[in-house]
């Protein structure tokens, strides 16, 4: 995350500690399975969604100890979800993140060991970790909303949809429902989280939250279908025009280019509005407009 303000590196810093404590704590550590939960977690990662589950709480005000527990469940979700988008019955897809994919370096049985295990650890740590301020009732939210966000009410179905429409023409509109489940439910569910932690003082924030988790969930993935076809060629991040390659839906190719890129500006203006009617609520979103910033800026 290389222009990226300060607060939001420590947020990225504090879950990657995090992170590693969990994942330290794991028994047979010297397993191939440890090893493939350590490599498809650790290994680079932007850190997205903990930075948002942090940037959410950060406007209600909490201590950031409370949220730690929470930012890194749902990267455990999160890392589960690319090793086995990469596998071959899914993308095929021999690298990512730089490096090889999960399953080329080690094997199959291990990325679709370690992703399942990366998906019950995200239960386990929502329910055992410590949570200072957190009342049972909103960790119990929490959770359903991360079962619900990232189950097949949300990701997995929009991961389904996406491999079922490869090689077909589809509208529009069920493009727009793949993204937004595939990639926009676990984004909102990190904002909803985010917002569950603050008790009470969520509730008149909820609806406008869920407005600007909207604009930016699809955002980010219409923007990394861009990145797909401009991603700087030095970089083997992920195999350059992977999507047009293996005829995957995306925006870019629905709508052409140019169209993507006007998608991704209207929906950032929209993400915008939603945090400047929270601001005229006297909240303060800070953060999220740097992560909003960020999100639409990447190049990566
Ligand atoms: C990539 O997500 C997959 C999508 C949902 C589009 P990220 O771009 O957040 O991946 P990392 O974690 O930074 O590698
Ligand atoms: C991945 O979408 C979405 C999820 C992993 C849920 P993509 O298949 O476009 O992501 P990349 O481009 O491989 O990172
Ligand atoms: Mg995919
Ligand atoms: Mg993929
Ligand atoms: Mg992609």
């Amino acid at each position: 995350m290389s222009n990226l303000n300060s607060q939001l590196i420590t947020y990225q810093q504090r879950v990657d500690q995090t992170l590693k404590n969990f994942i330290n704590e794991l028994p047979f550590q010297n397993s191939q399975l440890v090893q493939a939960i350590r490599y498809g977690t650790l290994l680079g990662g932007k850190r997205v969604r903990p930075c948002l589950v942090y940037a959410t709480g950060e406007m209600f005000n909490l201590p950031l100890n409370s949220l730690d527990a929470a930012a890194a469940a749902i990267e455990c979700m999160h890392a589960y979800s690319l090793i086995h988008d990469d596998l071959p019955a899914m993308d095929n897809d021999n690298y990512r993140r730089g490096q090889q994919s999960c399953h080329i370096k080690f094997s199959e049985a291990d990325a679709i060991l370690a992703g399942d295990a990366l998906q019950t650890l995200a239960f386990s740590i929502l329910t055992d970790k410590p949570m200072p301020n957190v009342t049972l009732k909103d960790r119990l939210a929490m959770l359903s909303e991360l079962a619900q966000s990232s189950g097949a009410a949300g990701m997995c179905a929009g991961q389904s949809l996406d491999i079922i429409s490869k090689n077909c023409q589809i509208s529009l509109a069920s493009l727009e429902q793949i993204h937004r489940n595939k990639t926009g439910s676990l984004i909102r569910a990190a904002i909803r989280i985010g917002a569950l932690a603050a008790g009470k003082r969520r509730k008149n924030a909820l609806l406008l939250l869920d407005k600007y988790a909207e604009a930016i969930g699809l955002a980010f993935q219409v923007q990394d279908d861009i990145l797909d076809i401009i991603g700087e060629t030095n970089r083997i991040d992920k195999q350059k025009c992977f999507d047009q390659q293996f005829s995957k839906n995306t925006y870019p190719a629905l709508l052409g280019f140019d169209t993507a890129r006007i998608k991704v500006k209207d929906l950032y203006r929209e993400a915008l509005l939603a945090l400047d009617s929270l601001s005229v609520q006297s909240y303060n979103p800070k953060l999220l407009y740097i992560m909003t910033d960020f999100i639409i800026k990447r190049n990566n």
